[in-house]
């Protein structure tokens, strides 16, 4: 079964004819290709690799089918620059080293980019509890922590 759908992603339009089961996550790399959104559990909700954000709330997009997106607001990490000039999240990661391999990455950023708005001035331990949804193999997310804290300072 196929439905149409009009989804804006990062301001662009996409109006497709997709199948009614496919994943979100897949419509924004395969169909949008925009794959700087990842997937790292296999569709199972647990790693945050997926995180994007709707109408500007964070959400796992290996959760959501495309169809439920229909005639919403889609925001990826492709977005989050403005003009050529990095998010002042994507400058803290890169000042304090909070990334390795980066595949967590996209998803900590469009997670914490929602906090910050809800809670501009977070604790360490706020920053953790708000990360909760998000796994990262690599880092140890002490600098991870310490960027988003560092980012929040940069955007008060
Ligand atoms: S791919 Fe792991 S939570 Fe979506
Ligand atoms: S930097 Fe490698 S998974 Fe987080």
């Amino acid at each position: 079964m196929y439905k149409d759908v009009t989804i804006t992603i990062n301001g662009e339009e996409y109006q497709e004819h997709i199948p009614v089961r496919l994943l979100l996550v897949d419509f924004i790399r395969d169909v949008a290709g925009l794959t700087g959104t990842h997937v790292g559990c296999t569709y199972e909700g647990v790693c945050g690799a997926c995180t994007i954000q709707i109408d500007s709330e964070a959400v796992k997009s290996c959760l959501m089918l495309a169809v439920q997106a229909d005639g919403h607001e889609v925001a990826t990490v492709e977005g989050l620059a403005q003009d050529g000039k990095l998010h002042p999240l994507q400058e803290e990661f890169n000042e304090h080293h909070a990334l390795q391999c980066g595949y967590c990455t996209p998803g900590i950023l469009m997670n914490a980019e929602e906090f910050l708005k809800e809670n501009p001035d977070p604790s360490e331990d706020e920053i953790r509890e708000a990360l909760i949804g998000n796994l990262c193999r690599c880092t140890g997310y002490v600098n991870i922590v310490t960027a988003i804290k560092s980012a929040a300072e940069k955007m008060a």
